[in-house]
């Protein structure tokens, strides 16, 4: 059986055609998919051996999920999007924490917009705050940089790295972006 790991605090690619499986991968790995075989353990703890609710509360704390399409919630405020984030995670509500993750990412002045009037750009920052604002041990993205120009793709990754590495999580990034591949010595080709 192929076995694949990536160490706690590192981050890695996971690179292939469309179609190859890196969303089913990403899907595996947080909990959300069931794979047919094989075993997925994450910060210690195999998660294809808990049952559903078990595997919902892990990732809550421990997993921090960029989606492909970034599914904000468009009718309430940025900073709700996070208090969310927060009460799914059974944490109190904590706006300074709020506050300093978009604050590091430049998006303070949009805590109080709603999700759905953002831009692609900033939305997609939001998104990253979520993904990191309950300081998870791995964080997961999902073709984070396909959609953007040059620039934009060097800063979403500039942005992820940061921001995992800021909380010590390990990155896991699925793309078919090649542009980014220099950036990872560690890949996993699908
Ligand atoms: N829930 C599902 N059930 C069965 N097949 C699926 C399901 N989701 C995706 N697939 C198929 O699995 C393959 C991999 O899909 P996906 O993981 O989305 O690839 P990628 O993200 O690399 O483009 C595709 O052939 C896709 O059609
Ligand atoms: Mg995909």
């Amino acid at each position: 059986m192929r076995e694949w790991s990536v160490p706690q605090g590192e981050a890695s690619l996971v690179i292939g055609a469309s179609g190859s499986g890196k969303s089913t991968l990403i899907g595996i790995v947080a909990g959300l998919v069931s794979p047919t075989a094989g075993r997925v353990g994450v910060a210690g703890e195999e998660i294809t051996a808990m049952g559903a609710l078990a595997r919902d509360a892990f990732r809550a704390a421990n997993i921090g999920l960029v989606p492909q399409t970034l599914h904000l919630i468009g009718v309430v405020s940025v900073r709700d999007n996070l208090r969310i984030a927060q009460r799914l995670a059974g944490r109190v509500v904590d706006d300074h924490a709020i506050d300093a993750v978009l604050g590091s990412l430049g998006i303070e002045a949009l805590a109080g917009n709603k999700a759905r009037d953002l831009s692609v750009g900033e939305a997609q920052r939001v998104a990253i705050a979520r993904a990191v604002v309950n300081r998870p041990r791995l964080v997961l993205a999902d073709e984070p940089t396909s959609a953007l120009d040059d620039a934009n793709c060097d800063k979403a990754l500039a942005l992820l790295l940061g921001q995992a590495s800021a909380c010590a999580a390990t990155l896991v990034i699925a793309t078919h972006d090649r542009r980014i591949r220099s950036h990872f010595t560690r890949t996993l080709e699908l």
